[in-house]
């Protein structure tokens, strides 16, 4: 099955598969298992302006239907990332969807002016702006909660960046109407999206009568929150199609596990797959699903995975 997929600014990527922000670090650990060259693109952990140590300890905790985190946004800071992580994914050959963040609009723009300034821009095929981790100050989700904040964010860094640098605006399933937020970052100039990010949530320590994680709320991933990411690329999806919306890639992302989660999130809307809690278990997991996805398209008599997009969107 020929798996390539265009999801803008003319990079054909060779396949539809990617790691989830945050999941994969900067690459080189998922390095060891598999080339992280072999992916469509490889998103980073999400980069912000300075250094950042992140939330208090324990910072991750293990629950029936997923992982919860409170990482708190920990990073090397833009300067290392464009001096030693990016020339690194760009000598291994990887494709990189540089994820970013900021605590302002103006420190957004600045890790996209300091990416597109990078030596090693050429191995960029488009920026991932999170605007939706649940673990910052004031409960997180400052921007990714209100349709005119994420819409300013995505404007100032769409005008960074070179048109050919597609820009995918993150959503977080923490909203009333992702619709709402999908439409005014899309306005803005966003050129795809990204969904989900983690769902808040919270876990107790029944012994202690405490809050497990040191950050005491933290985002929910893996299994329990796929169909919270079926329904919301779904709702998306819907409003691309009666024309409320208008028609953009959506990258999915949310518990996938299995080439049969990542076809689920393929027939809701989506035209390319993360998988990020899913390498806990299985560090290859993310090239586990490619083959398994292309297997069973392959079953299903498709020849092209773009055949099988057209089909599952033709709604
Ligand atoms: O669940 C998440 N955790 N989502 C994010 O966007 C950031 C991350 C963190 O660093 O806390």
């Amino acid at each position: 099955v020929d798996m390539s997929v265009d999801l803008g600014g003319g990079h054909r990527l060779p396949n539809p598969l990617m790691t989830a922000s945050g999941c994969a670090a900067n690459g080189k650990e998922l390095h060891r298992f598999f080339d992280v060259g072999d992916l469509g693109a490889f998103v980073t952990k999400s980069v912000m302006a300075d250094p950042r140590s992140g939330r208090g300890t324990p910072r991750m905790a293990e629950t029936p239907s997923g992982m919860l985190n409170s990482i708190g946004l920990q990073g090397p800071g833009i300067d290392a990332f464009v001096d030693e992580d990016l020339p690194w994914l760009q000598s291994v050959g990887a494709r990189v969807l540089p994820s970013i963040a900021g605590s302002s609009s103006t420190e957004y723009a600045h890790v996209a002016a300091a990416l597109r300034a990078s030596r090693a821009f050429d191995s960029v095929i488009g920026v991932e702006v999170n605007i939706s981790c649940p673990n910052v100050a004031n409960r997180g989700l400052v921007f990714a909660c209100d349709p005119l904040a994420s819409a300013k964010v995505i404007a100032l860094v769409r005008e960074q960046l070179p048109r050919d640098i597609p820009v995918f605006a993150k959503l977080s399933p923490d909203v009333t109407d992702i619709t709402a937020i999908a439409a005014a970052c899309v306005k803005a100039g966003a050129d795809g999206l990204t969904m989900i990010n983690t769902l808040l949530g919270m876990v107790i320590d029944t012994d202690r009568l405490r809050p497990q994680l040191g950050g005491v709320t933290g985002g929910l991933s893996g299994p329990g929150i796929r169909p919270v990411a079926v329904r919301a690329i779904w709702q998306v999806r819907q409003a691309m199609f009666e024309g409320r919306i208008p028609t953009v890639p959506i990258i999915g992302v949310g518990g996938v596990r299995t080439g049969r989660d990542a076809l689920e999130l393929v027939a809701a809307g989506a035209s390319a797959i993360q998988v990020g809690t899913a390498v806990f278990n299985d560090p290859s997991a993310p090239v586990r699903v490619l083959r398994e996805l292309s297997d069973l398209l392959a079953a299903k008599g498709f020849e092209r995975f773009t055949d099988a997009v057209a089909v599952a969107h033709g709604r």
